[in-house]
């Protein structure tokens, strides 16, 4: 896991670059997802813009990433259920076990995305109680539900949707980063909490990069994975 971690971040930090990025990026840019993932995609991405408005913001951010972690604990959850029923299948069980281990790691890098997001929104702006907090924590335990069948009905239908929503995040940050780099270059950050995921950036500019590149990788591993539970 530790290997795997590592790995990942010396992905992340390589996605920096704009040619590595978009040549990571390029492939799976015209994915096609399926009708059932479109249409869920659509009506998330349609949620945020309604109540948090199309630009993106750090309040935005904040309330996107406690929903964005969500898909990765049900999938986990899910897998967990499965394997209570397929255990004698090993290689049901190996693919269950793969994408379990991916999602547990996606889900830990969302969780120090919304602590240190919120943190850095909290000194921009205050956040109301019933926006930010009590219509993403609903948001949160339906999209926890939804994912969550959808990936004992069908993985892909579930893996679809995350693909179009983590698009959604990487673009927002991409528009974020490239609106305010200025401003975000002279901002200095310190988070115990990033400091103790293993993240040092020198500059919010830098840590939103990252934060998009996270986007980007979970984007692209939505559909591996769906490759994943395919491979015979
Ligand atoms: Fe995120
Ligand atoms: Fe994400």
């Amino acid at each position: 896991m530790d290997d795997e971690y590592a790995g990942s971040e010396r992905l992340v930090e390589s996605l920096n670059d704009a040619a590595v990025r978009e040549a990571y990026k390029t492939p799976l840019d015209g994915y096609r997802t399926g009708i059932l993932p479109r249409f869920l995609g659509e009506i998330l991405i349609w949620c945020g813009n309604t109540v948090y408005g199309r630009s993106p913001s750090y309040l935005k951010f904040r309330a996107v990433e406690v929903i964005a972690r969500v898909p990765y604990h049900s999938w986990a959850s899910a897998a967990f259920t499965l394997l209570t029923l397929f255990y004698t299948d090993e290689a049901r069980a190996l693919k269950l076990s793969t994408v379990s281990r991916f999602s547990r790691f996606a889900s830990d890098n969302e969780t120090m995305h919304v602590v240190v997001i919120s943190a850095l929104a909290r000194k921009e702006r205050p956040a109301g109680i019933v926006r930010y907090t009590l219509i993403p924590m609903f948001f949160a335990f339906f999209y926890f539900w939804v994912s969550y069948f959808l990936y004992l009905l069908n993985p892909r239908w579930s893996l679809e949707t995350n693909y179009l929503f983590e698009q959604h995040a990487f673009d927002q940050y991409s528009l974020f980063l490239k609106e305010n780099e200025e401003v975000l270059k002279t901002k200095v950050i310190v988070s115990d909490f990033l400091a103790w995921y293993g993240r040092h950036p020198r500059s919010q500019y830098e840590f939103f990069e990252s934060v998009r590149n996270d986007e980007l990788v979970h984007r692209n591993r939505s559909i591996r994975e769906i490759e994943t539970l395919q491979t015979p």
